[in-house]
């Protein structure tokens, strides 16, 4: 994987939307510092001694949303390697003992047709120091481990995983949905959510082979699709 590194950038997201014209399929840009990170949801993305960067996919864009699922397992393996007690949120965070250590932000360029799908990630690796706000939902590999974690080892190491996931994947191996499905934050959690502009309760059960999650509501079981969901309760228990 070509390897592009900043000291300072805006983003690593918006940089490679803005540029994906010049660089080839599975390039990754990381950044020691973003001035205007970004997170899901119109959220700004702070970062203190954070591993940032991007992937950017220009190939096999038929189903775009499975990318967050696929790298969000190859996150999960390299950081299980050193942290016990990880798990995966549904489709895009990673949480150590409920907290969020990891998020993920997939972005899409789209002309006539989609052009390349950017995704970001943003681990938080040597931060000891969160707002009150968010010192209730966040935690660090620093937090967990005590100790500094070398962030270029790590980049490697998930960079490995993850290119090694994407060969599998794109030969049909579809193992990172039984990986999410084993470490399933949600599971058997009661989760309100909105769809379609109405309220709707019920227990997550898990993902099926498309990546969308399984909500039991009453006897039926509905399957949504992660674009179409915002969530109302996902952290409390
Ligand atoms: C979220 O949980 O809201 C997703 C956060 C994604 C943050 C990463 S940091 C690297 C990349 N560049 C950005 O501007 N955002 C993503």
């Amino acid at each position: 994987m070509k390897h592009i590194h900043f000291k300072e950038i805006n983003s690593t997201n918006t940089y490679l939307k803005e540029n994906y014209n010049i660089y080839e399929n599975l390039t990754i840009v990381s950044a020691e510092h973003q001035t205007n990170g970004k997170g899901r949801f119109n959220r700004k993305w702070f970062d203190n001694d954070d591993l940032l960067f991007s992937i950017l996919i220009k190939e096999n864009l038929d189903s775009i949303t499975d990318y967050s699922l696929l790298i969000a397992k190859s996150i999960f393996n390299v950081l299980s390697k050193y942290i016990d007690d990880l798990s995966i949120k549904w489709p895009n965070d990673i949480l150590a003992n409920d907290s969020k250590i990891c998020g993920i932000l997939l972005e899409a360029v789209t002309t006539s047709k989609i052009d390349c799908v950017v995704l970001g990630v943003g681990i938080n690796v040597n931060t000891t120091d969160f707002s009150d706000d968010l010192m209730l939902k966040a935690s660090s590999m620093k937090n967990i481990l005590n100790r500094n974690i070398n962030k270029e080892e790590l980049l490697k190491e998930i960079m490995i995983c993850f290119e090694k996931d994407y060969n599998e994947y794109i030969n049909g191996n579809k193992d990172y949905i039984s990986v999410i499905n084993n470490n399933f934050y949600l599971k058997d959690k009661e989760v309100s959510f909105k769809y379609d502009n109405e309220v709707y309760s019920g227990k997550a059960i898990g993902i099926n082979e498309y990546g969308e999650i399984l909500i039991e509501i009453e006897d039926k079981i509905m399957n949504i699709y992660a674009g179409e969901v915002t969530f109302t309760n996902i952290y409390k228990k």
